[in-house]
């Protein structure tokens, strides 16, 4: 069996919900604390086993190219000024994997992205993280629980959880039949369904294990939802020839795709982290209490 070597994060999309810190900011540079979203997600793959990361991007994102380069300048000036702990964290960033960036001209969608990745990607399987969703397991990496399911059954795999009802309109849904704890076969798959039409409430959460095949599962799909060539409808069209699986990912996951989500990981984060977990503690008891009045 193939190993996962590649894995492509789409980032090309406008992030209009977070306008306007967006018009020229990549969403995925927003900081949780003081790491940008995106560098977890790339943090994520590595510890999964991937060496090359495939960013599709789209214009008003070299930050992110930024972000993973070598910063010579910025390096000298930590050095002279004695700051060299900073040194070794930002020289990191980038020796982490290899870094391919491929322009999707046109923001038509993530299969359209995902398809614009194809000559980088070959005939292998490969991964896709979307940084939409930060997925925290640092026994068992979110990428990695479908990567072992990929290599016990060798197909597509797709992460999923259990969503409330009312939230479908939000995600893929996929239905399946239980073939283990946690691992379905899929029947059917549909793209934002409203909640009475919605076939289940497990969602796919921004984590798939694909097999090259669904290059010409793509190609082969017509537009969709918002008009965008959607990465749901190409693994249904995929389906018709090949079984897919998913799987629940386990792990304390963030919706960062959108404000409220956003806010949380942040605070839940500065909880967690030794530097900044006493203030912010204090900070919320004192507020919950100034609000109680
Ligand atoms: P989203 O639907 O979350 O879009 O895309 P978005 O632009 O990032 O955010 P909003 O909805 O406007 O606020 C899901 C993922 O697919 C990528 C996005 O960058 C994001 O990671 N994407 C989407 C592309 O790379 N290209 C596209 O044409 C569409």
């Amino acid at each position: 069996m193939e190993k996962i070597r590649k894995a492509v994060i789409p980032v090309a999309g406008f992030g209009t919900r977070f306008l306007p810190a967006t018009k020229a900011t990549p969403k995925e540079m927003m900081p949780i604390v003081d790491k940008p979203i995106i560098q977890y997600i790339v943090e994520e793959a590595v510890a999964s086993g991937i060496e090359t990361i495939i960013f599709v991007t789209g214009r008003h994102k070299r930050a992110i190219e930024d972000h993973f380069d070598y910063a010579p300048e910025l390096e000298y000036a930590l050095t002279k000024s004695g700051k060299e702990e900073y040194v070794n964290i930002i020289r990191e960033i980038s020796d982490m994997a290899d870094f391919v960036y491929i322009r999707q001209k046109e923001q038509l969608g993530l299969g359209h992205a995902i398809l614009m990745a194809e000559h980088v990607i070959g005939n292998e399987p490969f991964a896709v993280l979307l940084g939409d969703e930060l997925i925290i397991n640092n026994e068992n990496p979110g990428i990695h629980q479908l990567i072992e399911v990929y290599r016990k059954f060798g197909k597509s795999v797709l992460g999923t959880t259990e969503v409330p009802k009312e939230e479908t309109y939000k995600y893929g849904i996929v239905e399946g039949t239980f073939i283990e704890d946690h691992i379905r076969l899929v029947n059917y798959l549909v793209e934002k369904p409203d909640p009475e039409e919605a076939p289940s409430t497990s969602a796919i959460i921004g984590r798939y294990i694909l097999t090259p095949d669904i290059f010409n599962a793509l190609k082969r799909t017509p537009f969709g939802k918002g008009g965008e060539l959607q990465l749901t409808d190409a693994l249904m069209t995929l389906r018709k020839d090949e079984v897919i699986y998913s799987k629940d990912i386990e792990g304390i996951r963030h919706d960062t795709g959108n404000k409220l989500g956003y806010i949380k990981a942040i605070i839940d984060f500065a909880l967690e982290r030794a530097d900044t977990k006493d203030f912010v503690r204090e900070l919320i008891i004192n507020k919950a209490r100034e609000l109680e009045g």
